[in-house]
């Protein structure tokens, strides 16, 4: 098959060559004090941004640095920031208003941003101006950039910003190093179309592009070599997969060609938009043995005034009819959601549909969230925003409809085994682990790190309404 899209080994070529030369540097540091730099990395907002912080991390160990846990005792800080809500955004300049007093502390200490916000003027300028103390600032379209980034920082000594208004090509082959062993991201595609009213993500992280299937299958077929079990696949749109490649692909097809891959065993993938969701998926969901049965796919808002303000082009009724089709085909699939209350000009009344949406729908988890006004985006300058006060009423209410049917569904599975997937040590008391059911439930269940990575069958005992106890069998 056909490359496109992808940069060249030139520029990949030339970017292994600064990161020879920063760790040539901090490798005469180390000879000269002992001691090898610290570096950490705090990630805001989704898996796609969790995912770019795996490569992150890759980069920076090629380039000598070890990882702390502590972000006081780094030479090397980045903030991997989200803007698709305020408060992340808040968080950021908090936390970057604490460290300018800590990098007088250790003046080896150097600072980074990267990821969504940097990408909007505003926020160039706010730190332009008031936090100096930055050193390097990167978008989302140049992370493959950073060692040349930080090797001119560290020549010139002066603050280096290089943010980029579009996309170049796709990259491929960063290193990488994946916070779990048995599991792994895959990118399938960048960016978004879709430009929902509210939504500043189509701004930040530019049109929709798709890396080509063989990529992807070498690079699934490589985790899987490397002991890797569980894949999930990232794109802001997954159901749009191919538009534009020279290979007639879909997102569909796509996923049968990884379910033939051998040695992975779970498939997941993030996010689904309902307008394009198609029943060529469905069949494949349901065909593909190792695609887990669960589908998060975000309805927003249940009015159909609100849905066509927020430009999501398709109806309340349409939506349900979509999760009775995929419910009849994959009766025992899980469903999960995102929700957003307090949209411009959205009442009591049209959160009466979101509500409805709920308890038709019978969610088994949603992301709920009160709108958050995004400069840029078209619903910023709607009239009628909604008081605060007002939205954390509907967003209570909308709450207490969907905690009742998440736990109700929960409980149904005390009694039954599953298979689950252990992927940690509980952080609350190291003798449980806590994993996953195919249907992405969260289970805890008595065990101890050695069983990491590993599937086991599980029978719930107990339910919670945001996870499950369980016991091996
Ligand atoms: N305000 C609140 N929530 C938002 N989301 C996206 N933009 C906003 C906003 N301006 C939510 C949507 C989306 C999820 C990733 O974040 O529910 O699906
Ligand atoms: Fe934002 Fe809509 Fe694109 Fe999702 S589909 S990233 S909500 S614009």
């Amino acid at each position: 098959m056909e490359r496109n899209n992808n940069i060249s080994a030139e520029e990949l070529a030339r970017q292994q060559e600064f990161m020879e030369k920063v760790k040539d540097i901090n490798e005469e540091f180390y000879n000269k004090t002992g001691r090898r730099k610290k570096m950490h990395i705090t990630t805001f907002g989704c898996q796609m941004n969790a995912h770019d912080s795996e490569k992150l991390l890759g980069m920076l160990k090629n380039m000598g640095y070890e990882e702390t846990d502590e972000e006081k005792d780094a030479d090397f800080i980045i903030y991997n920031t989200c803007c698709v809500r305020e408060n992340a955004e808040n968080k950021v300049y908090g936390n970057l208003g604490y460290l300018k007093h800590q990098k007088k502390e250790n003046p080896e200490m150097r600072i980074a941003l990267c990821g969504c916000m940097m990408q909007q003027d505003v926020v160039l300028q706010t730190i332009k101006e008031k936090y100096k103390h930055v050193d390097i600032v990167f978008g989302t379209f140049n992370l493959y950039k950073l060692a040349e980034l930080m090797y001119i920082n560290m020549e010139t000594n002066a603050p280096v910003f290089d943010i980029w208004k579009e996309h170049g090509e796709i990259v491929e082959d960063l290193p990488t190093i994946r916070h779990f062993k048995y599991k792994a991201s895959v990118n399938i595609m960048f960016g978004c179309n879709n430009f929902c009213s509210y939504c500043i993500v189509p701004y930040v992280r530019g049109r929709e592009r798709s890396r080509c299937p063989q990529d992807i299958i070498n690079e699934i077929k490589a985790l899987a070599s490397d002991g890797v079990k569980e894949i999930t696949l990232l794109g802001q749109n997954v159901n749009s997969y191919g538009k534009g490649l020279d290979d007639e692909i879909t997102f569909a097809k796509l996923l049968r060609m990884v379910n033939e891959i051998e040695g992975i065993e779970r498939i997941r993938f993030m996010t689904s938009h309902p307008k394009d969701l198609s029943d060529e998926l469905i069949y494949a969901m349901r065909d593909c043995e190792k695609v887990c049965n669960h589908i998060h796919l975000p309805f927003q808002a249940g009015n159909n005034d609100i849905l066509k303000k927020m430009n999501r082009r398709y109806t309340k009724e349409h939506y349900i009819g979509l999760v009775e089709k995929i419910r009849r085909e994959i009766p025992d699939i899980a469903l999960t959601t995102d929700i957003i209350v307090g949209f411009p000009g959205e009442t009591a009344e049209q959160v009466d549909d979101t509500i409805d949406v709920i308890k038709k729908a019978k969610f088994n988890g949603a992301f709920t969230f009160i709108y958050s006004k995004r400069t840029g985006t078209p619903a910023a300058i709607m009239e009628n925003q909604v008081p605060e006060k007002d939205a954390k009423a509907n967003f209570n209410r909308v709450l207490e409809a969907l905690n009742p049917i998440i736990y109700d569904l929960n409980c149904a599975k005390v009694g039954k085994v599953y298979k689950v997937m252990a992927d940690d040590v509980s952080s609350n008391d190291e003798s449980y682990i806590t994993g996953r059911l195919e249907d992405n439930s969260l289970v805890h269940f008595k065990g101890d790190r050695s069983m990491i990575g590993d599937i086991f069958d599980v029978k719930i005992i107990d339910c919670k309404t945001f996870y499950l106890i369980g016991e091996r069998v």
